[in-house]
């Protein structure tokens, strides 16, 4: 029996890169879409393991869609994926257009575009920080004296990701600058570049994630994520880990706001990863939904913690086929961020843990010698690392271990660079 293909929406990044390989190993024939930039950069064993590309200008998702149809139906392909943020309202018009499973494509702009995900869950219920748009300088000061704002404030991009932009603001001073630093921010594919910016009132509390799988509109939670964030006026991830067991009433209430969320912005088959705040009322406020997988490791720690093959799962859901969604292991996963203290020019990087037993995963992304960033977005990762074991005080405290034993020293980026050094140590656009 031949399986059918699928097709893959963007293939760079461990998490697609896990897709592909999944699929592929169960005799599915992959193919990839991909601008012909990011197609440069796949390595040697991605191309080998694909069995076609199309080079797809996704700057221009109607012309897309369309020659991403006809490149499916020459191939046979049934099935559409993608773990890339930027590429989940595109994927959904795909689905429609091929009639495969996927997301509703009216709504999928919702789980894409803040503005519209805030006009989204207003008109639902979902409780979410209140939310104004403001275009300009004045627009600005008109959402700093509202009532339903106050201060601190979050104001940040309407369609970003990575937590780049995104600014908590303590004072109307700060306002102006933090509007400019959201509005700076371009995404991928022609995002960005939009005077319009998302002043939004500050939700206190301790932030999870909910990581779920929805087939034929029924979701299925896999876990809860605690999110370890900096604190401050940038609020970057430091790490993952999960799953986290809450208070039975804390634990419905977050399920209820991701589900509504997740009807909310129109996601039927696919996975999703929704941000929410909870206060120390229990009182849960979504900060934001992905209309997939997400990122950051967090698949790896699912796996590893739960026993639960999501890539499998993934592309049986993308297929139509019955997901295996029910945890075969009961453990602890977390992953560490490693961030530079300061901007400035790496020159050591060392202590890294190694891949071994209960280490699963190391990945370094930064090389002495390039510029690195005091972080102001998850881009600006040095490298990371996921530790698992079956106690989740152990995992975390190990995990620590880990972290405060890799040296980074960074010169101050005011001294002059020597020759050969003006590779940034990180360049791609969301950070895996
Ligand atoms: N309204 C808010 N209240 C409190 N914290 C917020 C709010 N909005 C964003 N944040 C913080 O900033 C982080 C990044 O913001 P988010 O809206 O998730 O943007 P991104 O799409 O870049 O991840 C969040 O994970 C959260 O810690
Ligand atoms: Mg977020």
């Amino acid at each position: 029996m031949t399986l059918p293909g699928v097709l893959l929406l963007d293939a760079a990044g461990p998490e697609a890169s896990a897709l592909a390989t999944a699929a592929a190993a169960r005799g599915h024939a992959v193919h990839a879409a991909a601008t012909a930039r990011a197609f440069e950069g796949y390595g040697p064993e991605l191309k080998n393991l694909l069995a076609g590309n199309t080079i797809s200008d996704f700057t221009r998702p109607d012309r897309a869609v369309q020659e991403l149809a006809a490149y499916a139906r020459r191939h046979g392909l049934r099935a559409v994926l993608t773990v890339n943020e930027y590429l989940t309202e595109l994927a959904a018009h795909l689905c429609a257009e091929l009639g495969v499973p996927g997301n509703a494509p009216g709504r999928a702009r919702t789980a894409r575009d803040k503005a519209a995900m805030a006009e989204a869950f207003a008109a639902t219920g979902v409780h979410t920080p209140y939310t104004v748009l403001v275009r300009d300088a004045d627009g600005l000061r008109g959402a700093l004296a509202d009532p339903r704002v106050g201060f601190p404030c979050v104001i940040k991009p309407a369609a970003g990701a990575g937590s780049a932009g995104v600014t908590v603001v303590s004072s109307p001073a700060g306002a102006a600058a933090a509007a400019d630093t959201a509005r700076r921010v371009t995404g991928m594919y022609a995002n960005g570049g939009d005077p319009h910016v998302l002043v939004q009132a500050y939700a206190a509390g301790t932030e999870y994630s909910v990581e779920s799988l929805t087939q034929d509109g029924t979701t299925t939670h896999l876990a809860v994520t605690r999110k370890h964030l900096t604190g401050g006026a940038k609020r970057i991830e430091t790490g993952h880990s999960l799953p986290v067991r809450l208070p039975p009433a804390v634990q419905t209430a977050v399920y209820r706001e991701a589900e509504s969320a997740i009807r909310a912005t129109g996601i039927r088959h696919g996975a999703s990863h929704t941000e929410i705040m909870v206060g120390d009322d229990g009182r849960c406020s979504v900060i934001e939904i992905g209309a997939r997988l997400a990122a950051g490791q967090i698949g790896l720690l699912i796996q590893h913690a739960l026993g639960i093959d999501v890539w499998a799962a993934l592309l049986d859901v993308a297929l139509g086929r019955p997901a295996a969604l029910t945890p075969t292991a009961h453990g602890h996963a977390t992953v560490r961020f490693v961030t530079s203290p300061r901007t400035g020019w790496l020159t050591e990087l060392s202590g890294f843990p190694v891949v071994g037993p209960g280490v699963p995963f190391v990945r370094r992304r930064a090389q002495a010698g390039g510029l690195v960033h005091e972080p102001a977005a998850n881009t600006h990762r040095l490298g990371s690392f996921v530790v698992t074991g079956p106690d989740a005080g152990d995992v975390e405290e190990r995990a620590d271990t880990l972290l405060r034993q890799i040296r980074i020293h960074v010169e101050p980026h005011t001294t002059p660079r020597r020759p050969g050094q003006a590779r940034p140590a990180s360049t791609s656009a969301i950070a895996p």
